[in-house]
């Protein structure tokens, strides 16, 4: 005897007994099929097998199946579920379609709609499938291209002050070490270390001259230099996977006291991850060499800091990250 090669795994989920055990009669000879008389039967199933689509009825005890649409549609909207009625009344089926459901059929079925149905719900999640694969893809594409653009930018920056790039991936990667101990989440720690990254990208608008002067700078080239957070904040502006990461480009000159720039944001005006990248910008432009000064050791770096928390730094908030610093060697 020739045995079929299923092709896909379909669960059933109705209180009915009938229901279950025709559906199962119809599609057993195709389709791997599964059944549960209840969401939470349907909901333990799902631990051990992931089907490619399910039916489901809405009006079942307990449980209604609408919140499990609901659920498995925001959990893995690619399976599509499709459900059963007795009496469908309009209502019910324009929720059951808002909340995620590919089709229904109504009770009593012929086989050859549920066939029809079947093979339509499962060419949906190919290509559904296909579909997230291919947005994944592109997305991947615009974040290498991303970093390999900025990448160009920060080196192009690195051409006019040779301090600029390498400083940028320090303090991206001390302010990823300090946010996670400060218990950021790693979701939020991705998207804000872009702007660690970047913050000085607005270096690019700035004179070579006023970048890599070793005295102090004139009234006016201070005034151009203090533009390079704006200038970064205009650049980056329109990229939208960047929003959140913009505050800290833009403003991690802000001072506790309200005299940095270039808003003048005062106290908790500035948010504290922005806080937390201003103390590490300064540790890091302490610790290494600059064109107008030489590196200090860590402990001169620790007590420049220190003296400046309640002006330039926000206190509570310095001593913590400087503790973090001493206590993981940064
Ligand atoms: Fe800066």
């Amino acid at each position: 005897m020739v045995q079929r090669i299923k092709s896909a795994s379909i669960l059933v989920v109705d209180d009915d007994l009938g229901v279950r055990e025709s559906l199962k009669m119809i599609l057993m000879d195709k389709y791997y099929v599964s059944t549960a008389s209840h969401v939470d039967e349907a909901t333990n199933s799902l631990k051990t097998i992931e089907p490619e689509m399910i039916f489901l009825d809405i009006k079942m005890p307990k449980i209604s199946g609408m919140d499990f649409l609901r659920e498995m549609h925001l959990k893995n909207s690619t399976i599509p579920i499709i459900n059963d009625y007795g009496i469908p009344s309009s209502q019910t089926e324009i929720t059951a379609f808002r909340s995620g459901a590919f089709d229904y059929i109504i009770k009593p079925f012929e086989p050859s709609e549920i066939h029809t149905v079947v093979e339509r719900a499962l060419q949906h999640r190919v290509e559904s499938m296909e579909k997230d694969k291919l947005v994944y893809n592109l997305r991947m594409a615009v974040h290498n291209n991303f970093f390999s653009t900025t990448d160009s930018l920060l080196l192009a920056i690195d051409a006019k002050d040779s301090y600029t790039a390498g400083h940028s991936k320090r303090v991206s990667l001390l302010f990823g070490l300090i946010t996670k101990e400060l218990g950021i989440s790693e979701t939020r720690i991705v998207k804000l270390r872009y702007g660690a990254f970047l913050h000085d990208i607005g270096k690019i608008g700035v004179r070579d001259d006023i970048l890599t002067k070793t005295g102090n700078l004139t009234e006016e080239e201070f005034f151009l230099m203090k533009r390079h957070p704006e200038i970064g904040y205009n650049i980056l502006e329109p990229i939208n996977f960047l929003k959140e990461s913009l505050p800290i480009v833009r403003n991690h000159h802000e001072w506790y006291n309200g005299e940095g720039y270039p808003d003048g944001l005062k106290g908790v005006e500035i948010p504290q991850e922005v806080a937390i990248l201003s103390i590490v910008d300064a540790y890091d432009a302490l610790t290494t060499d600059r064109h107008y000064h030489k590196k200090y050791s860590n402990g001169t770096a620790f007590k420049i800091i220190t003296e400046g928390i309640g002006t330039q730094f926000m206190p509570a908030l310095t001593e913590k990250v400087l503790s973090i610093i001493k206590k993981c060697n940064l």
